[in-house]
């Protein structure tokens, strides 16, 4: 029996993980659960971000499926105790240095998306994403200049063996899809982007049969506007696999869309929605928890090989959407356990 970690965490992650747990119980599968507590719901009663025991069951556990971290009322904490450092953590100490996130426009979606129908109807891409380095890890510093001025200093830096791997990564991707790899940096500007772009030039003589193009992240931001039917696979850093993915999802419809994995070197895996807790809204039954179901199913793809099980949950999001099931980031009225009940109807 394959053991879950569910780390529901703060603002909508609680909402939007019990939809996906709803879904994966109907699925009839030989799991079990078990629950920690993470971010700003930890730090309460644990008075940590990320207490022991859940870094234990979620090293213990088969695979994670975490909600969302983030409090504003955790926003003066030192860094070091607020709720994010929850999620960085465990991507840092499990080793989650690959950061998979799907983009495609589930049919019906074409009105919620920014893009016109048919520049959203050509995207299917996934965004390869760098989860432990660059300068989300680099040294962190704020201090005073001679002259008495505060500053903020923050190291972005990538070394060759963490190039190599998250490159491999995206060229056996891109090998899989449409053979084709964007990678995304500022090599004009930024050294550590030179290094990048050097080692993903070197790792390519593995993969002659993927296509490999490189682009500067300000052009590809454009891009992925203009016409992101153009991508398959987007191999990127830390920091602008963030950013990129945030605006990719609003490309298909809502941030409420996008599920993610994060896997280490022996594909074990954390799963989660690419959106934050979204306080906003949190409490109030409105959250899509589509991405949140799609994690589910991603985690039961990558991490437990039920192949076709994922592949019903993912059916049945569409099924639920091409039905006319909409929460209120895509236009519509139904609340989380509504638009739960709808993926459970299809499945
Ligand atoms: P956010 O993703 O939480 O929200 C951005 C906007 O999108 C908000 O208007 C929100 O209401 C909306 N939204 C997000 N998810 C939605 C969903 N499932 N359904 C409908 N609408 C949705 O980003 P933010 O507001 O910048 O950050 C809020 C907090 O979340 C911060 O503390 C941030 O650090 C944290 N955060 C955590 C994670 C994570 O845990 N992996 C990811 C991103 C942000
Ligand atoms: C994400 C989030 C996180 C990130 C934050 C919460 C640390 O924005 O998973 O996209 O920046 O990686
Ligand atoms: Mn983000």
């Amino acid at each position: 029996m394959a053991l879950i970690a569910l780390m529901p965490g703060d603002g909508i992650g609680p909402e939007v993980i019990a939809e996906a747990r709803r879904v994966l119980d109907a699925l009839g599968l030989d799991l079990s659960f078990e629950e920690a507590a993470v971010g700003g719901a930890a730090y309460l009663t644990a008075a940590h971000p990320l207490p022991p025991e859940s870094l234990d069951l979620a090293e213990r556990a088969d695979a994670v499926l975490f909600g969302a971290v983030g409090d504003p009322q955790f926003d003066g904490l030192e860094r070091e105790l607020r709720p994010e450092q929850a999620i960085l953590g465990l991507r840092k100490k499990l080793g989650l240095f690959a950061n998979l996130r799907p983009v495609r426009l589930f049919e019906g979606l074409e009105d919620a998306s920014a893009l016109k129908p048919e520049i959203a109807r050509a995207i299917d891409l996934l965004i390869v994403r760098e989860l432990t380095g660059d300068i989300y890890f680099g040294e962190h510093s704020r201090g005073r200049t001679h002259t008495g001025l505060r500053y903020g200093q923050d190291v972005m830096r990538y070394d060759e063996t963490e190039i190599a791997r998250i490159a491999h990564i995206g060229f056996t991707a891109a090998a899989g899809r449409r053979g084709r790899l964007l990678s995304v940096d500022k090599a004009n500007v930024l050294e550590t982007s030179a290094v990048w772009r050097e080692v993903v030039n070197e790792v390519r003589r593995d993969f002659p049969e993927v296509a490999l193009t490189h682009m500067y992240v300000d052009n590809a931001a454009m891009q992925l506007i203009r016409d992101p039917g153009q991508f398959d696979v987007i191999l990127t850093g830390n920091l602008f696999g963030d950013i990129l993915s945030d605006q990719a999802s609003m490309c298909v419809g809502s941030i409420g869309m996008l599920p993610s994995a994060a896997l280490d070197e022996d594909g074990k895996g954390l799963y989660e929605p690419i959106h934050g807790s979204a306080p906003d809204i949190a409490g109030q039954g409105k959250a899509n928890p589509c991405a949140a179901i799609l994690s589910a199913a991603m985690l039961l793809r990558h991490s437990l090989r039920l192949t076709a099980a994922a592949d019903r949950i993912e059916a049945a999001v569409a099924a639920a959407i091409a039905g006319g099931a909409r929460t209120a980031d895509l236009g519509g009225t139904l609340s989380t356990s509504a638009m739960g009940d709808a993926v459970l109807a299809a499945l």
